[in-house]
């Protein structure tokens, strides 16, 4: 029997987060919401990453509200939601009542899959969300940051993989965020992990080097069991490889594809006007879908070369670039191997510049950098170079155990503090994780209420 490949579609999060900076309002996908469910997908990913934060921020959207229409519309394909362990959806460690509220309510609101990551592959930043998927009874997907460097062997990846499993996710994801995976790398890990355990893999990469087709298609050969695409019109570059031509290509290499072809091709013409309506208003830039293989040249992710440019222009010294593309790697390396992913990439990317702007390493250091090094954002890869952590940190000691031990509950405050606000647990949650964002809109949700009971009133 023909081996299956099985699809996640990246249209609603991924590939609207790469290409559009998420601006695609739920109006906007609306109409194909249920062609989609039609479709035959493993899941769709449409929730979590930076969705959450720009509907509140950009779109006026209450991200929850967005969430259950889409699960109204959609009954029968899972909805995946990407979510970075302790950090949830922000940049910071939460506290583990925070963590397992927002995992149960996410659930609750009609995700199906969570895809959990940690920038550090901290497993012990992992934990509890994996923990409160499993008992929130929806699939807990033990996510690899994938990276390259002398520690990023493949054995440690499957020592990673199997702590995953024993903290009780049912698929692992092997994520590529900068799209710096081979085609042979991919062959050799993802055999790798069949060997190690029986769980379905899926691998996610994306196009901006040009290598993800290649890099999926050996993949799968070693028994990939999932590949993550987008719809054409919105695939390519920063984001995802076609869902259609992935589906071309492995049916006629043999394999089984359950995707609709009526399905993807209505999904196709939709999503073209939209995407030209994205560049006509200047919201999706032609450069974000060319191929750029500089990051392949300096192992750095491109959106981290286009910061270092940007960083470096601002402060006059564009001169320094070559500098601090030597630096980057140093400062990643005096770091433990981070991989090169939000937040890390911005942290060592600002040292980097820092370092050969002011003539010595590490005379002026962040404090996002400074708290790495006492270990608030968990285990690095490698130690820590000890006689930079000696520099940075003086005589404090750095942390022993789990940042987030250290922090006190907040969802009960939180919810006393906002009183008649937040209407729900789910208002609860927003403020915790964008306080500023989630208080504007709260309060303009309840003038808009006010003003339609005054309106009513004045009507009867
Ligand atoms: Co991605």
């Amino acid at each position: 029997m023909a081996k299956k490949v099985q699809f996640v579609e990246t249209v609603l999060r991924d590939a609207n987060q790469s290409l559009i900076a998420t601006r695609l309002p739920f109006e906007k996908f609306e109409p194909m919401l249920e062609t989609i469910d039609k479709a035959g997908y493993y899941a769709a990913e449409c929730w979590g990453g930076a969705t959450f934060d720009v509907c509140l921020r950009y779109l006026n959207e209450d991200p929850w509200e967005r969430l259950r229409k889409i699960r109204a519309k959609m009954p029968n394909t899972k909805l995946q939601m990407l979510l970075r362990g302790q950090n949830v959806l922000g940049y910071s460690h939460y506290p583990d009542d925070f963590v397992k509220l927002f995992v149960a309510k996410a659930v609750e609101n009609g995700i199906d899959v969570i895809r959990i990551f940690d920038a550090l592959n901290d497993v012990n930043n992992m934990k509890v969300a994996m923990e409160a998927t499993v008992k929130a009874g929806a699939i807990a997907s033990g996510t690899i940051s994938y990276t390259t460097s002398p520690v990023h062997t493949h054995a440690k990846y499957v020592e990673m993989v199997k702590e995953l499993k024993e903290m009780g996710a049912s698929t692992i994801c092997i994520k590529d965020m900068a799209g710096i995976m081979g085609p042979q790398e991919a062959y050799d890990l993802v055999s790798a992990i069949k060997d190690a355990v029986d769980l379905p893999i899926d691998l996610h990469t994306h196009s901006t080097t040009g290598l993800a087709f290649m890099t999926y298609l050996k993949a799968v050969e070693a028994g990939v069991d999932i590949i993550d695409t987008a719809i054409s019109p919105f695939s390519g570059g920063t984001s995802q490889p076609a869902t259609e031509t992935m589906a071309y290509a492995l049916r006629q290499l043999g394999y089984q594809v359950d995707l609709d072809d009526t399905c993807t091709k209505k999904m196709a013409d939709y999503f073209k006007g939209i995407r030209d309506g994205f560049l006509a208003d200047g919201t999706l830039m032609p450069k974000s879908m060319a191929t750029d293989t500089q990051c392949l040249t300096y192992q750095i992710p491109g959106g981290m070369l286009s910061n270092l440019l940007s960083q470096l222009k601002q402060m006059n010294a564009l001169d320094k670039f070559d500098e601090a593309l030597i630096e980057t790697p140093k400062v990643r390396k005096d770091m433990g191997y981070p991989p090169l992913v939000t937040p890390t990439s911005q942290m060592v990317g600002v040292q980097a510049v820092t370092n050969v702007l002011q003539g010595e390493r590490y005379k002026k250091v962040s404090k996002e950098i400074k708290a790495y090094c006492r270990g608030e954002y968990g285990r690095t890869p490698a130690p820590i170079d000890p006689e930079v952590q000696k520099l940075i940190l003086g005589d404090e000691k750095p942390l022993e155990g789990r940042y987030a031990d250290s922090l006190a509950p907040v969802v009960e405050d939180t919810r006393k503090k906002l009183g008649d606000l937040a209407k729900t647990d789910e208002d609860v949650l927003s403020y915790i994780a964008f306080p500023n964002l989630a208080e504007k809109f709260l309060e303009e949700r309840k003038a808009k209420e006010e003003n339609v009971a005054t309106y009513s009133i004045v009507e009867a």
